[in-house]
Protein backbone atom coordinates (compact mmCIF):
# COMPACT_ATOMS: atom_id res chain seq x y z
CA UNK A 1 0.00 0.00 0.00
CA UNK A 2 0.88 3.29 -1.07
CA UNK A 3 1.99 5.73 2.56
CA UNK A 4 0.57 8.89 2.05
CA UNK A 5 3.37 11.46 3.09
CA UNK A 6 1.66 13.62 5.77
CA UNK A 7 1.03 17.39 4.54
CA UNK A 8 2.75 18.37 7.68
CA UNK A 9 6.35 16.87 6.14
CA UNK A 10 7.31 20.61 4.82
CA UNK A 11 6.39 23.97 5.78
CA UNK A 12 4.65 26.07 3.31
CA UNK A 13 6.58 28.31 1.99
CA UNK A 14 8.82 28.19 4.73
CA UNK A 15 11.67 29.03 2.18
CA UNK A 16 10.46 32.41 1.90
CA UNK A 17 11.49 33.56 5.92
CA UNK A 18 14.75 34.82 6.00
CA UNK A 19 14.62 34.01 9.63
CA UNK A 20 14.22 30.08 8.47
CA UNK A 21 17.41 28.90 6.65
CA UNK A 22 15.41 26.52 5.20
CA UNK A 23 12.91 22.84 5.59
CA UNK A 24 15.08 21.62 8.20
CA UNK A 25 14.36 23.79 10.93
CA UNK A 26 17.29 25.82 11.38
CA UNK A 27 18.24 29.23 11.81
CA UNK A 28 20.92 31.57 9.77
CA UNK A 29 23.19 30.48 12.22
CA UNK A 30 22.50 26.39 11.74
CA UNK A 31 21.01 26.24 15.16
CA UNK A 32 18.04 24.53 15.42
CA UNK A 33 15.01 27.06 15.45
CA UNK A 34 11.66 25.89 16.13
CA UNK A 35 9.10 28.93 16.10
CA UNK A 36 6.67 27.71 17.54
CA UNK A 37 5.55 31.57 19.07
CA UNK A 38 3.29 33.03 15.74
CA UNK A 39 -0.05 33.83 18.03
CA UNK A 40 2.76 36.18 19.66
CA UNK A 41 4.06 37.05 16.12
CA UNK A 42 4.57 35.64 12.74
CA UNK A 43 7.86 35.81 10.73
CA UNK A 44 8.10 37.79 8.24
CA UNK A 45 8.70 36.79 4.50
CA UNK A 46 10.88 37.97 1.68
CA UNK A 47 8.07 39.48 0.03
CA UNK A 48 6.95 41.74 3.14
CA UNK A 49 10.67 42.84 3.96
CA UNK A 50 11.29 43.90 0.01
CA UNK A 51 7.96 46.13 -0.05
CA UNK A 52 9.09 48.27 3.00
CA UNK A 53 12.61 48.24 1.83
CA UNK A 54 11.61 49.68 -1.54
CA UNK A 55 9.47 51.98 0.00
CA UNK A 56 12.27 53.23 2.05
CA UNK A 57 14.75 53.29 -0.95
CA UNK A 58 12.88 55.02 -3.81
CA UNK A 59 9.96 56.71 -2.36
CA UNK A 60 10.25 57.77 1.03
CA UNK A 61 7.93 60.46 1.08
CA UNK A 62 4.71 61.44 2.97
CA UNK A 63 1.42 60.27 1.68
CA UNK A 64 -1.70 62.42 0.66
CA UNK A 65 0.64 65.89 0.57
CA UNK A 66 3.30 66.24 -2.01
CA UNK A 67 2.91 67.08 -5.67
CA UNK A 68 5.67 65.24 -6.59
CA UNK A 69 6.29 62.00 -8.52
CA UNK A 70 7.69 60.25 -4.66
CA UNK A 71 5.22 61.41 -2.75
CA UNK A 72 2.44 60.54 -5.10
CA UNK A 73 3.47 57.06 -5.10
CA UNK A 74 3.69 56.58 -1.69
CA UNK A 75 -0.05 57.78 -1.70
CA UNK A 76 -0.82 55.30 -3.91
CA UNK A 77 1.20 52.06 -2.59
CA UNK A 78 -0.69 53.24 0.80
CA UNK A 79 -3.57 52.87 -0.52
CA UNK A 80 -3.06 49.75 -2.54
CA UNK A 81 -2.49 48.79 0.77
CA UNK A 82 -5.47 49.69 2.21
CA UNK A 83 -7.40 48.19 -0.62
CA UNK A 84 -5.77 45.24 -0.49
CA UNK A 85 -6.70 45.19 3.44
CA UNK A 86 -10.25 45.60 2.69
CA UNK A 87 -10.23 42.98 -0.31
CA UNK A 88 -9.20 40.25 2.36
CA UNK A 89 -12.18 41.07 4.51
CA UNK A 90 -14.47 41.74 2.18
CA UNK A 91 -14.78 45.37 3.04
CA UNK A 92 -14.38 49.08 0.91
CA UNK A 93 -11.38 50.58 1.54
CA UNK A 94 -12.90 53.69 3.43
CA UNK A 95 -14.07 50.92 5.76
CA UNK A 96 -10.53 50.16 6.92
CA UNK A 97 -8.63 52.82 9.04
CA UNK A 98 -5.21 52.01 9.57
CA UNK A 99 -3.47 51.93 13.30
CA UNK A 100 -0.51 50.23 15.47
CA UNK A 101 -2.26 46.99 15.60
CA UNK A 102 -5.42 45.26 17.64
CA UNK A 103 -5.06 47.25 20.64
CA UNK A 104 -5.41 50.36 19.05
CA UNK A 105 -8.50 49.27 17.09
CA UNK A 106 -9.58 48.28 20.24
CA UNK A 107 -9.57 51.36 22.33
CA UNK A 108 -10.31 53.01 19.35
CA UNK A 109 -13.40 51.63 19.64
CA UNK A 110 -13.62 51.40 23.18
CA UNK A 111 -12.67 55.41 23.43
CA UNK A 112 -15.58 56.39 20.90
CA UNK A 113 -18.34 53.88 22.37
CA UNK A 114 -18.14 53.88 26.24
CA UNK A 115 -19.00 57.64 26.76
CA UNK A 116 -22.41 56.79 24.93
CA UNK A 117 -22.96 53.98 27.78
CA UNK A 118 -23.88 54.59 31.58
CA UNK A 119 -25.27 53.37 34.42
CA UNK A 120 -27.49 50.49 33.42
CA UNK A 121 -25.76 49.55 30.32
CA UNK A 122 -23.98 46.53 29.93
CA UNK A 123 -21.28 45.39 27.90
CA UNK A 124 -20.59 41.91 27.47
CA UNK A 125 -17.33 39.79 26.55
CA UNK A 126 -15.87 36.52 27.11
CA UNK A 127 -13.22 35.59 30.26
CA UNK A 128 -10.90 34.62 27.50
CA UNK A 129 -10.72 37.92 26.24
CA UNK A 130 -7.28 39.52 26.21
CA UNK A 131 -6.52 42.52 28.12
CA UNK A 132 -6.48 44.75 25.33
CA UNK A 133 -10.39 43.69 24.84
CA UNK A 134 -10.64 43.21 28.50
CA UNK A 135 -8.86 46.03 30.61
CA UNK A 136 -10.60 48.76 28.26
CA UNK A 137 -13.87 47.91 28.42
CA UNK A 138 -13.38 47.63 32.66
CA UNK A 139 -11.37 50.70 32.78
CA UNK A 140 -13.82 52.65 31.08
CA UNK A 141 -17.07 51.21 32.64
CA UNK A 142 -15.51 52.67 35.86
CA UNK A 143 -15.03 56.22 34.29
CA UNK A 144 -18.83 56.07 32.68
CA UNK A 145 -21.03 53.59 35.20
CA UNK A 146 -21.92 51.10 32.59
CA UNK A 147 -21.13 47.15 33.70
CA UNK A 148 -19.23 44.62 32.30
CA UNK A 149 -20.24 41.18 32.17
CA UNK A 150 -18.35 38.02 31.39
CA UNK A 151 -19.36 34.68 29.46
CA UNK A 152 -17.38 32.01 30.93
CA UNK A 153 -16.29 28.70 29.57
CA UNK A 154 -17.76 24.97 29.61
CA UNK A 155 -15.17 22.02 30.71
CA UNK A 156 -14.29 21.46 27.06
CA UNK A 157 -12.41 24.88 26.98
CA UNK A 158 -15.83 26.13 24.59
CA UNK A 159 -17.40 29.30 25.13
CA UNK A 160 -20.80 28.75 27.71
CA UNK A 161 -22.94 29.70 24.64
CA UNK A 162 -26.32 29.03 27.39
CA UNK A 163 -24.48 31.77 29.84
CA UNK A 164 -24.28 34.19 26.53
CA UNK A 165 -28.15 33.45 26.22
CA UNK A 166 -28.55 34.36 29.58
CA UNK A 167 -26.64 37.22 30.21
CA UNK A 168 -27.08 39.19 26.33
CA UNK A 169 -30.05 41.47 26.97
CA UNK A 170 -31.90 44.67 26.39
CA UNK A 171 -29.10 46.09 28.80
CA UNK A 172 -26.58 44.85 26.56
CA UNK A 173 -25.09 47.69 24.37
CA UNK A 174 -22.16 45.76 22.86
CA UNK A 175 -20.98 42.45 22.78
CA UNK A 176 -17.07 42.22 22.07
CA UNK A 177 -15.66 38.90 21.73
CA UNK A 178 -12.45 37.81 20.16
CA UNK A 179 -12.81 35.00 16.93
CA UNK A 180 -10.18 32.73 18.16
CA UNK A 181 -8.71 32.60 21.56
CA UNK A 182 -4.61 33.55 22.06
CA UNK A 183 -4.76 31.59 25.25
CA UNK A 184 -6.44 28.48 24.24
CA UNK A 185 -6.89 28.14 20.91
CA UNK A 186 -10.84 28.13 21.64
CA UNK A 187 -12.96 29.40 18.36
CA UNK A 188 -15.88 31.27 19.52
CA UNK A 189 -19.49 31.07 18.20
CA UNK A 190 -19.68 34.33 16.16
CA UNK A 191 -22.59 33.42 14.68
CA UNK A 192 -24.82 33.13 17.57
CA UNK A 193 -23.22 35.72 19.59
CA UNK A 194 -23.73 38.24 16.54
CA UNK A 195 -27.40 37.36 16.32
CA UNK A 196 -27.84 37.50 20.25
CA UNK A 197 -26.13 41.20 19.68
CA UNK A 198 -28.93 42.25 17.12
CA UNK A 199 -31.53 40.65 18.73
CA UNK A 200 -30.72 43.60 21.38
CA UNK A 201 -29.43 46.27 19.53
CA UNK A 202 -26.08 45.73 20.85
CA UNK A 203 -23.09 46.44 18.97
CA UNK A 204 -21.06 43.67 17.63
CA UNK A 205 -16.89 43.89 17.90
CA UNK A 206 -14.71 41.45 16.60
CA UNK A 207 -11.12 41.19 17.91
CA UNK A 208 -9.70 38.82 14.96
CA UNK A 209 -5.94 39.08 15.77
CA UNK A 210 -5.92 35.19 15.52
CA UNK A 211 -7.71 34.66 12.41
CA UNK A 212 -6.96 37.28 10.14
CA UNK A 213 -4.53 35.60 7.72
CA UNK A 214 -5.05 32.02 9.09
CA UNK A 215 -8.87 31.38 8.15
CA UNK A 216 -10.74 32.82 6.10
CA UNK A 217 -12.50 36.21 7.53
CA UNK A 218 -15.08 37.57 5.64
CA UNK A 219 -16.64 41.53 7.65
CA UNK A 220 -20.18 40.71 5.32
CA UNK A 221 -21.01 37.38 6.63
CA UNK A 222 -20.25 38.04 10.02
CA UNK A 223 -21.86 41.18 9.81
CA UNK A 224 -19.73 43.06 12.36
CA UNK A 225 -19.80 46.71 13.64
CA UNK A 226 -16.45 46.73 14.07
CA UNK A 227 -13.20 44.40 14.21
CA UNK A 228 -9.86 44.63 14.80
CA UNK A 229 -6.24 43.31 13.98
CA UNK A 230 -2.62 43.43 14.04
CA UNK A 231 -0.03 43.12 11.00
CA UNK A 232 2.41 41.10 13.39
CA UNK A 233 0.53 38.46 12.95
CA UNK A 234 -0.28 37.69 9.71
CA UNK A 235 3.21 37.78 8.00
CA UNK A 236 3.42 41.52 8.25
CA UNK A 237 5.30 44.30 9.97
CA UNK A 238 5.15 45.15 13.97
CA UNK A 239 3.61 48.37 14.48
CA UNK A 240 0.44 48.37 12.21
CA UNK A 241 -2.63 46.71 11.88
CA UNK A 242 -6.39 47.72 10.93
CA UNK A 243 -9.61 48.79 12.45
CA UNK A 244 -12.34 47.73 9.93
CA UNK A 245 -15.90 49.43 10.99
CA UNK A 246 -19.10 49.41 9.15
CA UNK A 247 -19.52 52.87 6.52
CA UNK A 248 -22.31 53.94 8.48
CA UNK A 249 -20.66 52.99 12.43
CA UNK A 250 -17.36 55.12 11.77
CA UNK A 251 -19.60 57.96 9.98
CA UNK A 252 -21.86 57.93 13.16
CA UNK A 253 -18.47 58.65 15.49
CA UNK A 254 -16.12 61.54 16.60
CA UNK A 255 -12.62 61.35 15.60
CA UNK A 256 -10.50 59.51 17.26
CA UNK A 257 -7.20 61.93 17.35
CA UNK A 258 -7.08 65.16 16.21
CA UNK A 259 -4.35 66.47 13.89
CA UNK A 260 -3.50 67.05 10.33
CA UNK A 261 -4.54 64.95 7.33
CA UNK A 262 -8.06 64.00 9.33
CA UNK A 263 -9.21 67.69 8.83
CA UNK A 264 -11.05 69.37 5.53
CA UNK A 265 -11.17 72.77 6.54
CA UNK A 266 -10.38 74.45 9.90
CA UNK A 267 -10.68 77.74 11.00
CA UNK A 268 -9.80 79.98 14.70
CA UNK A 269 -13.46 78.63 15.95
CA UNK A 270 -14.05 74.87 14.92
CA UNK A 271 -13.03 72.22 12.04
CA UNK A 272 -14.60 70.08 9.52
CA UNK A 273 -13.70 66.71 9.11
CA UNK A 274 -12.54 64.72 6.36
CA UNK A 275 -13.97 61.76 4.60
CA UNK A 276 -13.53 58.05 5.69
CA UNK A 277 -11.26 56.79 6.49
CA UNK A 278 -8.81 59.88 6.74
CA UNK A 279 -11.15 61.54 9.23
CA UNK A 280 -9.82 58.83 11.90
CA UNK A 281 -5.74 59.09 10.39
CA UNK A 282 -4.67 62.05 12.04
CA UNK A 283 -0.86 63.08 11.44
CA UNK A 284 1.31 61.13 9.12
CA UNK A 285 0.71 57.14 9.47
CA UNK A 286 2.93 54.35 9.60
CA UNK A 287 3.44 54.38 5.67
CA UNK A 288 6.28 51.69 5.13
CA UNK A 289 3.94 49.38 7.84
CA UNK A 290 0.95 49.66 5.83
CA UNK A 291 3.07 48.62 2.73
CA UNK A 292 4.23 45.61 4.38
CA UNK A 293 1.04 44.51 5.64
CA UNK A 294 -0.30 45.10 1.76
CA UNK A 295 2.75 42.87 0.93
CA UNK A 296 1.69 40.60 4.06
CA UNK A 297 -1.65 40.06 2.56
CA UNK A 298 -0.82 39.49 -1.34
CA UNK A 299 1.46 36.90 0.77
CA UNK A 300 -1.05 34.85 2.68
CA UNK A 301 -3.07 34.73 -0.61
CA UNK A 302 -0.89 33.95 -2.78
CA UNK A 303 -0.63 30.62 -0.41
CA UNK A 304 -4.37 30.31 0.06
CA UNK A 305 -5.80 31.49 3.47
CA UNK A 306 -7.96 27.98 3.70
CA UNK A 307 -4.51 25.85 3.02
CA UNK A 308 -3.42 27.98 5.68
CA UNK A 309 -5.86 27.37 7.78
CA UNK A 310 -5.81 23.24 6.90
CA UNK A 311 -1.98 23.12 7.53
CA UNK A 312 -2.07 24.89 10.90
CA UNK A 313 -4.95 22.66 11.58
CA UNK A 314 -3.04 19.75 11.05
CA UNK A 315 -0.01 20.76 12.96
CA UNK A 316 -2.24 21.32 16.14
CA UNK A 317 -3.70 17.67 15.81
CA UNK A 318 -0.64 16.16 15.27
CA UNK A 319 0.51 18.08 18.33
CA UNK A 320 -2.25 17.30 20.57
CA UNK A 321 -1.85 13.91 19.60
CA UNK A 322 1.70 13.67 20.86
CA UNK A 323 1.48 16.06 23.42
CA UNK A 324 -1.25 13.70 25.21
CA UNK A 325 1.18 10.98 24.93
CA UNK A 326 3.35 12.81 27.72
CA UNK A 327 2.67 11.57 31.28
CA UNK A 328 1.44 14.10 33.54
CA UNK A 329 0.75 16.68 30.43
CA UNK A 330 -2.73 18.46 30.60
CA UNK A 331 -3.94 20.44 27.51
CA UNK A 332 -5.83 23.89 27.95
CA UNK A 333 -8.14 24.24 25.08
CA UNK A 334 -10.96 22.27 22.83
CA UNK A 335 -9.81 18.60 21.83
CA UNK A 336 -9.58 17.67 18.17
CA UNK A 337 -12.54 16.12 18.11
CA UNK A 338 -15.35 17.48 16.07
CA UNK A 339 -14.40 20.70 17.65
CA UNK A 340 -13.64 24.12 15.66
CA UNK A 341 -9.82 25.07 16.73
CA UNK A 342 -7.08 27.33 15.83
CA UNK A 343 -3.49 26.71 15.66
CA UNK A 344 -2.51 27.09 19.38
CA UNK A 345 -1.66 24.42 21.91
CA UNK A 346 -1.58 25.09 25.71
CA UNK A 347 -0.45 22.69 28.08
CA UNK A 348 1.15 22.02 31.73
CA UNK A 349 3.39 19.06 33.12
CA UNK A 350 2.45 18.71 36.53
CA UNK A 351 4.34 19.95 39.31
CA UNK A 352 6.06 21.86 36.58
CA UNK A 353 5.70 25.68 36.44
CA UNK A 354 5.00 27.14 32.63
CA UNK A 355 7.91 29.38 33.29
CA UNK A 356 10.45 26.81 33.92
CA UNK A 357 9.23 24.78 31.00
CA UNK A 358 9.17 27.14 28.73
CA UNK A 359 12.48 27.98 29.74
CA UNK A 360 14.03 24.77 28.97
CA UNK A 361 12.20 24.62 25.75
CA UNK A 362 13.97 27.99 24.52
CA UNK A 363 17.12 26.29 25.37
CA UNK A 364 16.71 23.82 23.21
CA UNK A 365 15.73 25.99 20.38
CA UNK A 366 12.28 25.25 20.83
CA UNK A 367 10.21 28.65 20.66
CA UNK A 368 7.14 29.10 22.55
CA UNK A 369 5.46 31.47 24.97
CA UNK A 370 4.74 31.15 28.74
CA UNK A 371 2.50 32.56 31.51
CA UNK A 372 -0.74 34.42 31.19
CA UNK A 373 -0.92 35.12 27.71
CA UNK A 374 -2.92 38.51 28.45
CA UNK A 375 -5.36 36.37 30.23
CA UNK A 376 -4.90 36.84 33.33
CA UNK A 377 -8.86 37.03 34.48
CA UNK A 378 -8.97 33.50 32.29
CA UNK A 379 -5.77 31.84 34.07
CA UNK A 380 -7.58 32.77 37.46
CA UNK A 381 -10.82 31.19 36.42
CA UNK A 382 -8.67 28.29 35.37
CA UNK A 383 -6.78 28.35 38.53
CA UNK A 384 -3.64 28.71 36.92
CA UNK A 385 -0.27 29.96 37.34
CA UNK A 386 0.10 30.15 33.11
CA UNK A 387 0.63 27.18 30.51
CA UNK A 388 3.31 27.11 28.17
CA UNK A 389 1.83 27.57 24.44
CA UNK A 390 2.83 26.56 21.11
CA UNK A 391 1.64 27.82 18.20
CA UNK A 392 1.88 27.41 15.03
CA UNK A 393 2.39 29.10 11.75
CA UNK A 394 2.32 28.48 7.47
CA UNK A 395 5.97 27.82 7.73
CA UNK A 396 6.02 24.93 10.58
CA UNK A 397 6.30 21.52 9.59
CA UNK A 398 6.54 17.63 11.51
CA UNK A 399 10.13 18.92 12.56
CA UNK A 400 9.05 21.54 14.98
CA UNK A 401 6.30 19.28 16.70
CA UNK A 402 8.94 16.26 17.06
CA UNK A 403 11.73 18.99 18.47
CA UNK A 404 8.71 20.36 20.98
CA UNK A 405 7.83 16.39 22.11
CA UNK A 406 11.43 16.00 23.03
CA UNK A 407 12.39 18.93 24.22
CA UNK A 408 9.39 18.33 26.66
CA UNK A 409 10.43 15.14 27.88
CA UNK A 410 14.17 16.35 28.37
CA UNK A 411 12.25 19.21 30.31
CA UNK A 412 10.29 17.25 32.41
CA UNK A 413 13.57 14.84 33.40
CA UNK A 414 15.55 17.70 34.20
CA UNK A 415 13.52 19.61 36.61
CA UNK A 416 11.61 15.98 38.27
CA UNK A 417 14.99 14.96 38.39
C1 LIG B 1 -6.56 37.82 20.66
C2 LIG B 1 -5.64 38.98 20.73
N1 LIG B 1 -6.13 40.22 20.79
C3 LIG B 1 -5.35 41.30 20.83
C4 LIG B 1 -4.00 41.19 20.82
C5 LIG B 1 -3.15 42.41 20.86
O1 LIG B 1 -2.41 42.51 19.68
P1 LIG B 1 -1.28 43.63 19.54
O2 LIG B 1 -0.37 43.46 20.71
O3 LIG B 1 -0.63 43.33 18.23
O4 LIG B 1 -1.98 44.94 19.53
C6 LIG B 1 -3.42 39.92 20.79
C7 LIG B 1 -1.96 39.73 20.86
O5 LIG B 1 -1.49 38.70 21.28
C8 LIG B 1 -4.27 38.79 20.72
O6 LIG B 1 -3.77 37.55 20.66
Amino acid sequence: MNEQKPIIAVGLASQEFPMLQDVACRDRNGRPFHYLDSAASALTPESVLRAMDGYYRQYRCNVHRGMYDESARATEEYETARAKVAGLLNATSEEIIFTRGATESLNLVAYKIAPQLGPGDEVVISIMEHHANLVTWQQFAKQYGFKVKFISLKDDFTLDIEEARRLIGPQTKVVSVMQISNALGTVLPLTELRNLARQNGALFVVDAAQSIGHRPVDVKAMDCDFLAFSGHKMYGPTGIGALYGKREQLNALNPFLYGGDMILEVTEEDSKWNELPHKFEAGTPNIAGAIGLGAAVDFVTSIGVENIEKHERTLAREALNRLTTVPGLKIYGPSDEGLDRGGVVSFNVEGIHPHDMTDILGGEGVCTRGGHHCAMPLMRRLGLPGTTRASFGLYNCEKDIEALHSAILKAIKTLKA
